[in-house]
């Protein structure tokens, strides 16, 4: 088993893919093989909560809750959540509240635990390392999260999707049990506003003695020069490197800087102005990776060349065996990028975000025009619902994805909804636990891949298994 040197940095590193698809499973295989393998903290608590429900096949999560620190909250959580050979098929999921500035107990005990089961897991049994992906906008289960993947040791945090500024104090004051709070970003706040979500783990745990954590290091994952010299000189505490995500990674990407024009397929374009300026970036002299399209031996050498000290790589990992997507979903994408048709379609509209975001047109899934408008919508997962300041100067909570007259009665504009798709649901349906609705149907899955997945039956060819390591060998 090959031990990882923590203290220099990854040569690569496989990027955190939320919900769920950078299970604990893959981001082991890659860590046991020296390089930094990411868990996604995002949904986990929900992701969590159903495989528990479907009988918790393998015993992973049981097995990790028994060596979670807190014994009570364990057995409260296996006690409420566990069911011995699975649920019924004709029975729904239980879900969670959905999340708000001010989080019940349980609630955040589970998300404690999700986040610490997650990186206990992909941690077992080997001293390679292991980061977490967090996305700096689900601001209201961050806090607990980022406590739970520390108690389980974390190496990394790697977070994205908006400004992570107060994150790296948060890490610091988490390391010694203190109390953090975080700004929340809420439409319609003025300066005068201060709206906060807290979290207290000597409040949460007072039954418990709580012992110093280790302060992962924190990689903030950016599209441009000025937000790393940003966050280098203005965040909250130490940042110790830069992911540089450019527009063919999956996932969500940054929307284009240049221009508001759309090519002919209605894809957002970019041009020489959404470039990273690498020469400003390597002047604030922290370490930077490059992201979205880098899986191939030139592709790394290009970017050490360029003065990064590697790559984060996604799309690829996706579809290892190891990856927690569906397997009937691997094997229809794997199947296309066979045969060259493999569409990826950058959907300017899709995400209640607003951020473009990648989706893999696939048969079956949500990408279909006509299965998304059977889809009878519903918000009862709540991650990506945005905040706002209702007339009474209280947070309003809102998705765009969310039933119209819903999102339009708490004064949302009828416009932002139009082609909106709940990424909550279709992602956790991607993981095959899509939700029973009461008229009998399933929620479908929502694929997100980058472009490098066009050509990811490539990693199939030699037949030696689509598996982490030997992706990795191929990058030798
Ligand atoms: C299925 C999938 C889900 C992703 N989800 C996230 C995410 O939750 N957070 C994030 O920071 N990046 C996410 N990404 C981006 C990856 O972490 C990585 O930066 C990107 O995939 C690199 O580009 P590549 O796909 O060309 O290898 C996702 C990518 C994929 C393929």
């Amino acid at each position: 088993m090959v031990t990882a040197d923590k203290e220099s940095n990854p040569r690569i590193i496989q990027g955190g893919m939320g919900i769920g698809i950078s299970s604990w499973n893959l981001a082991r295989a890659v860590s046991m093989e020296g390089h930094l393998g990411v868990v996604s903290g995002t949904g986990i608590d929900s992701l969590m909560i159903r495989t528990l429900q479907m009988g918790d096949p393998g015993a992973h999560y049981r097995r990790a809750l028994h060596s979670f620190p807190f014994e009570k909250v364990a057995s409260k959580i296996l006690k409420t959540f566990f069911v011995e050979g699975g649920i019924n098929k004709d029975r729904p999921f239980a879900h969670l509240p959905l999340p708000s500035a001010k989080l019940s107990a349980d609630h955040e005990e589970i998300i404690v635990a999700a986040n610490f089961a997650e990186v206990f897991l992909a941690k077992e049994d080997h001293n390679g390392i292991i980061g977490i992906n967090l996305l700096e906008k689900l601001q209201l289960t961050n806090l607990p999260s980022l406590f739970g993947a520390m108690l389980g040791g974390v190496d990394y945090v790697l977070m994205g999707a908006g400004i992570p500024r107060e994150i790296p104090g948060v890490l610091d004051r988490l390391a010694l049990n203190e109390d953090v709070s975080i700004r929340l970003s809420v439409l319609g706040a003025t300066s005068g506003d201060d709206f906060r979500t807290f979290f207290s783990p000597k409040s949460l745990f007072s039954e418990h003695q709580l012992t110093k954590l280790k302060r992962p290091r924190f990689l903030a994952i950016i599209s441009s020069a000025a937000i790393a010299m940003t966050l280098a000189k203005k965040a909250s505490g130490r940042v110790d490197g830069f992911i540089v995500e450019g527009p063919t990674a999956g996932g969500h990407n940054a929307p284009p800087r240049s221009s508001s024009v759309t090519n002919d397929r209605g894809e957002p374009v970019y041009g020489e102005k959404d470039s990273v300026d690498l020469d400003n970036l390597k002047k604030i002299g922290l370490p930077f990776w490059l992201a979205g399209s880098y899986c191939s031996p030139e592709k790394i050498l290009e970017a050490i060349e360029l003065g990064a000290c590697g790559v984060q790589i996604g799309s690829a990992f996706a579809l290892t065996d190891e990856s927690g997507l569906a397997k009937d979903l691997k094997e229809k994408a794997l199947a296309l990028s066979e045969a060259g048709d493999l569409d990826i379609f950058t959907d300017p509209h899709c995400s209640p975000t607003q951020f473009p975001f990648k989706i893999a047109r696939i048969k079956g899934t949500l990408s279909d025009e006509n299965l998304y408008k059977a889809r009878k919508r519903i918000c009862d997962i709540g991650y990506l619902r945005q905040m706002y300041k209702k007339d009474d100067g209280t947070l309003g909570y809102r998705c765009p994805a969310e039933p119209e007259s819903q999102f339009t009665s708490k004064g949302g504009n009828i416009e932002d909804t139009r082609g909106r798709h709940c990424l909550c649901n279709g992602l956790l349906a991607t993981l095959g636990l899509g939700n029973l609705r009461s008229d009998g149907s399933r929620e479908l899955p929502l694929v997100t891949l980058g472009d490098d997945a066009k050509t990811a039956s490539r990693f199939e060819a030699d037949r030696r298994g689509y598996i982490a390591r030997n992706v990795l060998k191929l990058l030798e």
